[in-house]
């Protein structure tokens, strides 16, 4: 469907939406009198804490913040047990739909019960306040359960993508010194059983060469698929049999709106992930606000649904944390787009008549390349509000989203933020700002940003390209990288001196004041929205026996915005493969990075050459590959130490092997 205003550059709030919208203009003037006060009003608003906070901020030891400053809440109690207090106990927290069809309705009432239990569940495996709990789980409603358990006993959670490795999984586990481990026996994926439990056995098991995860004295495992499970005699807890007979009353305690809530880990530009840690009471206030004013969600007619992974922080913030504290109903949904049909996901809009979905730009265009007939299948007349995260969306994209699932007129809200920021910081009011697709546009009221150049001035001109920085503290933002303080200062707050944060994005502004944000200008790479680092996939290339050196670069990709490429040099003894042989080991080496940190970094492309261009100080020139893997004619060469290197790569590569 192709509405008349659908090769318009902008696109003006409709009256009728303005006036039934959370977020009104009005958010942007309070926040501007009085930034903390405008804080101070959210919370109080809009989380119900035991004692009241007496300090909006406390900013006296940045970067090192304190947001409500003693004030006591607990987060789990405001996500369920408040909404049954207040009469909601039959509303429909979660639409859960399985891969395999199988469904599940939860409602607030259940979904208190539920967590109660596992709370105690954890509680009698030793779980006390303070201590971490990993989660390797699908998209089930154990793992929100889980997570709102850990929240009310005050055990901060480390969830792990079920993507990731069991090495990726050993190092977060170690890192965070969990005690349990919460996981599946398996995990359904396009319609066949996956093993998940397997994976935690050898991420914990004595290994040589490896560091031992020893901190873990029991897993917990949701029956899932029925897989066969090598059972661990003293440490493996089956759920069914542990937690669904436990005491469905479980008194929430509060705790300091500083306790720690969870740790995410995230890449960076080193091989070690990092910890990202988030707290209760700011962290909670901002996505319950966001969930509202960004999504516009009416809890009482609103089915909101979020097609994020928990094990990424668009899960945490807005599948779990925002959404339930707002006492919202959403889909949960443990499948993929694709199965058992591609209409999968527009089958369960009109099934349960989504109002409002989020999603990523990677499954728009996915969906673009599927077909417009497919979405027009189905009755998507419920929708009124679209948004979109994780990367920059291409204006293409952007237009096809809205004529085809918005119906021509949903507002797109494109939400700009990071792990780190916890919530969203730059992103359209739906009812209040003029969408111009491609731009994140604006900070959201309380939220201040600004674009520097490499000197650390301020930019303004339209089209002058600069670094994105956030100029005030904000509730939801990162509290350290857990365990390293130091790395956490000298990541975010020294590039531009301790007042800016430094995000790691390059950005620029247009002629209406609207931020573009261009994506990352580290050795960080996003593919699919999902972050990945150079430094780390170059570090699983080089455990490989064949590998001599490895260099990695992110290169513009149609559907996933970037893929991975690889450039390796082989140990002498295989430098001359080539041919038949060549191939198999490029696969090998596909495979192998698949195995180590887990099938989303498997590099797209990995090309066998004889040198890798350097600076006279040892730095891969990554510019150079990105070049040669985006097909273009390769730049200045001139800060090489050896300037033929490229020549060399060029020749010897052929035809790269994909
Ligand atoms: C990086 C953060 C935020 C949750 C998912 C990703 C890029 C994210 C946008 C957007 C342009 C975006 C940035 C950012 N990014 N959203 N709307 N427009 N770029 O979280 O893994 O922490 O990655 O994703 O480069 O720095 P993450």
């Amino acid at each position: 469907m192709v509405t008349q205003d659908s090769s318009a550059k902008t696109y003006a709030p409709d009256e009728a939406f303005t006036a039934q919208a959370v977020g009104q203009s009005t958010l942007f003037d309070d926040a501007e009198a009085d930034r903390e006060g405008f804080w101070a009003t959210q919370a109080r608003e809009r989380i119900s804490w035991s004692t009241d906070f007496d300090q909006t901020l406390d900013w006296s030891n940045a970067p090192f913040a304190r947001w409500f400053v003693g004030g006591e809440l607990n987060v789990s109690y405001n996500c369920v047990d408040r909404h049954v207090e207040a009469g909601n106990g039959e509303r429909v927290a979660i639409h859960f739909e399985g891969d395999q069809g199988d469904t599940r309705t939860i409602t607030y009432a259940d979904l208190q019960q539920e967590v109660s239990k596992t709370a105690n569940a954890l509680a009698e495996l030793g779980v006390g306040k303070g201590d971490r709990v990993a989660i390797y789980m699908p998209m089930i409603p154990e793992t929100v359960f889980t997570m709102l358990a850990c929240a009310r006993l005050g055990a901060p959670h480390s969830v792990v993508f079920g993507g990731f490795a069991a090495d990726a999984l050993r190092t977060r586990v170690i890192d965070a010194e969990a005690k349990v481990v919460v996981t599946t026996d398996g995990q359904w994926r396009r319609g066949k059983p996956a093993p998940l439990k397997a994976t935690v056995d050898e991420a914990l098991a004595v290994t040589e060469g490896k560091e031992d995860a020893d901190s873990v004295t029991n897993v917990l495992i949701v029956k899932r698929t029925d897989s066969p499970v090598d059972w661990v005699e003293g440490r493996d807890v089956w759920w069914h049999e542990f937690v669904d007979g436990q005491s469905a009353e479980h008194t929430p305690e509060p705790m300091d709106s500083e306790h720690p809530l969870f740790i995410l880990y995230t890449s960076g530009t080193t091989g070690k992930p990092k910890g990202i840690l988030h707290t209760s009471g700011g962290y909670l206030v901002q996505n319950a606000y966001a969930n509202a004013v960004v999504h516009d969600v009416h809890p009482e007619t609103d089915v909101y649904w979020c097609t994020a992974d928990v094990g990424w922080v668009t899960g945490h913030s807005y599948l779990v944390y925002g959404p339930l504290a707002n006492g919202a109903t959403q889909v949960v949904y443990e499948g993929t787009p694709d199965t058992p049909h591609q209409g999968r996901w527009w089958e369960i809009v009109q099934k349960y008549g989504v109002s409002i979905l989020y999603t990523a730009p990677t499954a728009i265009r996915t969906f673009m390349k599927w077909g417009d007939d497919i979405p027009a299948k189905y009755d998507l007349s419920s929708i009124r509000v679209l948004g979109s995260v994780g990367e920059p969306i291409n204006p293409e994209a952007w237009r096809w989203f809205r004529d085809h699932i918005g119906a021509g007129k949903a507002p797109i809200v494109d939400t700009w933020w990071q792990t780190e920021t916890g919530g969203i910081m730059i992103s359209p009011l739906p009812g209040v700002t003029t969408l111009e697709p491609g731009s994140a546009q604006r900070p959201i009221p309380g939220i201040k940003a600004e674009i520097l150049d490499d000197e650390g001035q301020r930019l303004t001109d339209p089209g002058a390209v600069g670094y994105l920085v956030l100029t005030e503290p904000w509730p939801g933002m990162l509290r350290t990288i857990w365990g390293d303080d130091e790395r956490y200062k000298d990541t975010y707050w020294s590039r531009f001196g301790p007042e800016f944060y430094f995000a790691g994005d390059g950005a620029r502004y247009d002629e209406d004041g609207n931020i573009w944000v261009l994506g990352r200008v580290d050795d960080v790479m996003n593919v699919s929205g999902h972050r990945l680092s150079t430094a780390e996939i170059e570090s699983a290339l080089v455990s490989h026996p064949r590998v001599a050196e490895a260099a990695v670069v992110g290169a513009t990709d149609e559907m996933t915005g970037q893929a991975v490429c690889a450039f390796v040099i082989l140990r002498s003894e295989g430098a001359d493969a080539g041919g038949a042989e060549g191939e198999e080991l490029i696969q090998e080496l596909r495979s192998h990075v698949g195995k180590e940190i887990g099938p989303i970094a498997k590099p797209r492309q990995v090309m066998i050459v004889p040198e890798l261009p350097k600076t006279r100080s040892g730095k891969i020139m990554r510019r150079l590959l990105k070049d040669v893997a985006e097909n273009r004619e390769v730049g200045d060469v001139s800060t090489l130490a050896d300037s033929s290197v490229m020549n060399l790569i060029q020749d010897g590569m052929g035809k790269p092997a994909s």
